[in-house]
């Protein structure tokens, strides 16, 4: 009997060691990973739980081509469809926390699509409503689906970032203009609590321009360019992603910016990881990132925003490219830039939709270029990671859009990967 009992607490010395490591092991997993599963892996807590952990691609028809392992994060898979899911999160969660926003109110932002389309998907899930201040010559698909989806959208003449109907100041503005509203109502409830007049005055929804409704709870400006939140959602959630989903196996990394923050938080959160991995930016027409992350300057007095006539973003490409540092951006840590242009992208997307049955909007395409030149410059033989921001979907009406290409002089025409100098 007694070797038996010493077998028996044996197993159970075994099965108690086994249980406090694997709650040990759970537990630094689950501190790791910013977006946790519930406690049934097979489903998510409420629509909040399903942004990020997005699977990571071998692009093989690229990988065959250069020799390297082209890997691509499949941010269109995302609920909202993109990469912004992610930001959209942490923007408002970072705001709930800090009081600056509460539930019933509104979260305004300016965008050129994804980033609204993310906040006005996740926002009811918080309790909170959406209201996007766009430019006009925005795929016009892009603000159909923000009214879809309940968003209140502004549609305005695209001026330079220091004007102040630019659609970046536009929203802030809403922001304030929704605070007041709520104060106002605050104190017309305090001191009349049902004719809802302060001093004669009626503060409703017609009064305040018809933006906001009688019962908004204040607003908070989103500011995805430079509230540090978008860089902290990708180098707490997209890099460590990443090195999870390659081993840390991984030589390099590449991606255009937009706000800056995808590039900043990977790069950062990678190379921090390890030095040895080398990240780059893509840079599309008309952006003076590839300059400033070359040279150290932006652009020439002649080009500064604020003093150039038209539109800065010369391409075809939407949501990457711009013509200042945002806070985000400088976070980032590069190794050096490479330029894309518009007809790269679009021969990129015909290529991957006919050799890999992937259909991607402009800025995955031009990442893909990205990814394409970084395996040229490095050589073979190494692991190149990028991101695939959005789907093809968001984009028929130009990318995707014959005449419109042919207007531009886009028309796609490679049968393989020629113009990227591969036979
Ligand atoms: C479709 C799309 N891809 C890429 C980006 C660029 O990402 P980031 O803003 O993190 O630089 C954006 C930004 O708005 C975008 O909308």
């Amino acid at each position: 009997m007694a070797p038996l009992k010493t077998k028996g607490a044996v197993v159970a010395a075994i099965s108690v060691s086994v249980a406090v490591l694997s709650y040990m092991l759970c537990k630094y997993k689950s501190k790791k990973k910013s977006f946790p599963l519930s406690k049934n892996k097979k489903t998510r807590n409420g629509l909040v739980y399903a942004v990020g952990n997005t699977p990571m691609i071998r692009i093989n028809s690229l990988s065959e081509a250069t020799g390297c392992e082209i890997l691509g994060k499949c941010e269109f898979l995302n609920p909202g469809g993109s990469v912004k899911d992610r930001v959209a999160v942490k923007i408002i969660e970072e705001a709930l926390e800090s009081t600056q926003l509460s539930q019933g109110g509104v979260v305004t932002e300016g965008s050129a699509g994804s980033t609204a389309i993310s906040l006005a998907t996740v926002a009811p899930a918080y309790g909170c409503r959406c209201h996007v201040v766009i430019p006009d010559d925005v795929a016009i698909e892009k603000s159909q689906i923000l009214e879809a989806l309940g968003a209140t959208v502004e549609r305005v003449r695209p001026v330079s970032i220091t004007h102040r109907d630019h659609y970046v100041n536009v929203a802030r503005r809403r922001a304030l203009e929704a605070n007041e509203l709520a104060s106002k109502l605050r104190k017309v409830d305090q001191i009349d609590g049902d004719s809802g007049q302060l001093n004669g005055y009626r503060s409703d929804g017609e009064r305040q321009g018809l933006v906001f409704s009688r019962y908004c709870n204040g607003g908070f400006f989103a500011d995805q360019f430079e509230n540090l939140a978008n860089f902290r959602a990708h180098y707490e959630g997209t890099g460590p992603e990443i090195w999870e989903q390659t081993c840390g196996n991984l030589d390099a990394f590449v991606a255009a910016a937009g706000t800056g923050g995808t590039v900043a938080g990977v790069s950062r959160f990678l190379q921090e990881k390890n030095s040895n991995i080398k990240c780059f930016l893509i840079d599309p027409p008309g952006s003076g990132l590839f300059n400033k992350v070359t040279r150290g300057v932006m652009y020439t007095k002649e080009e500064a925003e604020g003093k150039r006539l038209k539109n800065p973003f010369d391409t075809i490409t939407e949501g990457i490219g711009i013509n200042r540092v945002t806070q985000n951006f400088m976070m980032a840590q590069l190794d050096g830039a490479f330029r894309g242009t518009d007809k790269e992208a679009v021969e990129m997307s015909r290529y991957l939709l006919k050799n890999d049955g992937l259909f991607l909007g402009s800025s995955s395409a031009m990442n893909c270029v990205g990814a394409v030149r970084v395996a040229q410059s490095i050589g073979p033989g190494h692991t190149i990671v990028t991101i695939l921001c959005d789907s093809g979907m968001r984009h028929l009406s130009k990318f995707y859009n014959a005449e419109y290409l042919s207007q531009h002089g886009l028309t796609p025409t490679a049968n393989g990967l020629e113009f990227l100098g591969i036979k």
